[in-house]
């Protein structure tokens, strides 16, 4: 009878504990703009990584600083291991670490590398991100020979670069789509920056229109800028000011809803294609890593810079198959 008791009471005690070894790892995923096609993506197959390795994604939206790091405090509350992020000021990094450190959590970034006060990026964060000048000039190389299809004079073509510097890869690809243009043989003076407050396409539409205002001597006009979303502000700006798809030309960056929602309109617009990104890989490779760093302490490789390839509306089903996607 005694040694029931005793065996029964040993049991119980034993129950919480149990519970908590068999809680699900859990892994944080924060990026700056949730409403986003491209971090909905990244989201979805940081899920299918949670799934393939049996840990509980925690995924929330970081629009401003503050959200930034109440996120983090919440992530240790719910005692996550780490997380990724993409966040929405890559000069929030010493105070992204710190919380990080100070919670004991991982953390990786993902798109935008966070830099320290001097601009740096911060060596200790591992990230993943786009190669931004190669795939800048795939977006020139694709316009260039686009112009040549459609037997436009090069010095007649204004060039929309929606412009958001304070981000550098974002200034990496645009750059790099100025340069393969000028390479080209496009007159530098036939640039025009266009710079826009968020990375957003309304952003982008505002930026492009006070930009196609001061700049109407050009009726034909090619535009890019960090992603699908900028490329097409810009596009929609041309739509309502008569510069229509035969005198638009845009190649954005990303390849997600975004650029579907172009491509499967019944008639062709000013959105001619966009070099494709793998969020699969941004998304479900990140996740994996920081499970793996934190879990069985291997730490992912300083910096990963992923390929993109070009894609229009002709060859898009292709292109997002050959992608995975
Ligand atoms: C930045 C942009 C996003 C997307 C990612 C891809 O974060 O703001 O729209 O292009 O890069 O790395």
């Amino acid at each position: 009878m005694q040694r029931r008791t005793i065996l029964s009471l040993a049991t119980l005690a034993a129950l919480p504990l149990a519970a908590k070894a068999a809680d699900p790892v859990k892994i944080g995923f924060l990026v700056k703009q949730a409403e986003e096609p491209w971090f909905q993506d990244e989201w979805k197959f940081a899920e299918a990584a949670a799934k393939d390795k049996g840990f509980t994604l925690v995924k929330i939206g970081v629009p401003n600083g503050e959200k930034t790091l109440a996120a983090i405090d919440n992530l240790a509350a719910q005692k996550a291991v780490g997380f990724v992020i993409c966040a929405p000021d890559v000069k929030l990094g010493v105070a992204i670490n710190r919380a990080a450190k100070r919670h004991k959590l991982k953390v990786m970034s993902v798109d935008d590398q966070l830099v320290d006060g001097a601009g740096k990026p911060i060596a200790d964060i591992p990230h993943m991100g786009i190669s931004g000048y190669e795939i800048g000039k795939q977006v020139g190389a694709g316009l260039l020979a686009e112009i040549k299809a459609r037997g436009w004079k090069l010095e007649e073509v204004g060039v929309l670069r929606v412009a958001y510097d304070q981000l550098p890869t974002g200034r990496e690809r645009t750059m790099g789509a100025v340069d393969a243009l000028k390479a080209g043989g496009m007159p530098a003076a036939n640039v025009v920056d266009a710079p826009q407050a968020k990375t957003d396409t309304e952003s982008a539409f505002n930026a492009a229109n006070i930009a196609f205002t001061k700049n109407a001597k050009f009726k034909k006009w090619v535009a890019f800028g960090l992603n699908d979303e900028a490329a097409l502000g810009a596009v929609r700006a041309g739509e309502g000011r008569g510069i229509k798809a035969d005198a638009m030309l845009a190649i954005g960056i990303g390849g997600s809803q975004t650029a579907l929602n172009e491509f499967t309109k019944p008639t062709a617009t000013g959105f001619f294609g966009t070099v494709l990104i793998s969020p699969k890989r941004h998304g479900y490779e990140t996740a994996a890593m920081v499970y793996d760093w934190a879990t069985a302490g291997k730490t992912p490789p300083p910096v990963t810079l992923t390929s993109g390839i070009l894609m229009t509306r002709a060859n898009q089903a292709e292109i997002r198959k050959q992608m995975g996607l």
